[in-house]
C-alpha cells in the first residue's frame, strides 16, 4: 500500500488530512461499522457483472469488494483510511480471499483510462468522479452508485446536504452509458438511488 499525496495547495492537504485521520479513527474498532455483508443491489447484480478487474472506489471496510474477490473478481480498492482498508483486508483473509488495497484521497486520484470491467462506489458522493467512472471503464464494463437520496434528512436530519443524491440525480451522472437497472429507495431508515450502467461496446 502507499499514500498517493499529490495534492499543491496547503489547504488541500489539510483537508485531506482531517478526512483521513477522522475516518482512521471511525473505523479504529473491531467491529465492522458498516457491517461485512455487501449491499443487496450487488448481491442482486452480480451475475450481470462481466467477470475481471474492479475499482472499489471509497472501498471502506471492504464488504463490497470483498464480495466480488469471493466472487472470483480481480479487486482494487481505494480509500482515504488506511484502518479501513487494514480491515477489507483483515475481512477477504478470512474467507480466503486476495484484494489489492490503495491508501489515496479520490479527490485526486487519477482512475486509468478503459482499464476496468467494473467500477463501484457506495455511500460516497463526490460528483466529479463520475465522468472519471465513465472513462475508466473498458467498454462492455459496468459501474454500480448506490449512496443517500435527500429523503434520508428526515432520518439524519444534520446530514451535509452536499453529499446527497437530488431525486433522479444518478440517472444523469453517467451519460453516455446505458442504465441497465435503477432504484430509489426508502426503508424507513434510510433513503438511498442505486444505479447499474454499462459503458457501450
Ligand atoms: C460511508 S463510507 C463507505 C465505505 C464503503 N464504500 C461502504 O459502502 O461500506 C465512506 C468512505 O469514504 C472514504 N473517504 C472519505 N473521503 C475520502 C477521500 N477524499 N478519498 C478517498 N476515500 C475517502 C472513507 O474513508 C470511508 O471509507
Amino acid at each position: 500500500m502507499f499514500l498517493v499525496s499529490t495534492v499543491s495547495s496547503p489547504h488541500l492537504i489539510w483537508a485531506a488530512d482531517q478526512d483521513q485521520m477522522r475516518w482512521d479513527k471511525k473505523y479504529a474498532m473491531e467491529k465492522y461499522l458498516f457491517g461485512r455483508e455487501a449491499i443487496s443491489f450487488l448481491k442482486d447484480h452480480v451475475d450481470l457483472l462481466p467477470k475481471g478487474h474492479v475499482l472499489d472506489l471509497a472501498m471502506g471496510e471492504g464488504r463490497n469488494g470483498v464480495f466480488l474477490a469471493v466472487n472470483g473478481f480481480q479487486v482494487t480498492g481505494v480509500d482515504i483510511s488506511q484502518e479501513g482498508l487494514k480491515k477489507a483486508e483483515a475481512l477477504a483473509a478470512k474467507q480466503s480471499a486476495t484484494i489489492t488495497t490503495v491508501v489515496a484521497d479520490l479527490e485526486t486520484y487519477d482512475i486509468p483510462l478503459n482499464t476496468f470491467d467494473v467500477i463501484i462506489c457506495t455511500y460516497y458522493l463526490q460528483r466529479n468522479l463520475f465522468p472519471k467512472i465513465a472513462a475508466g471503464l473498458k467498454p462492455g464494463g459496468m459501474a454500480l452508485i448506490e449512496t443517500y437520496t435527500m429523503d434520508h434528512l428526515q432520518y439524519r436530519p444534520r446530514f451535509n446536504k452536499a453529499y446527497l443524491l437530488e431525486p433522479n440525480e444518478l440517472l444523469t451522472m453517467l451519460p453516455g452509458l446505458r442504465v441497465l437497472r435503477y432504484q430509489e429507495v426508502d426503508t424507513g431508515q434510510a433513503a438511498f438511488a442505486s444505479i447499474l450502467a454499462q459503458k457501450p461496446q
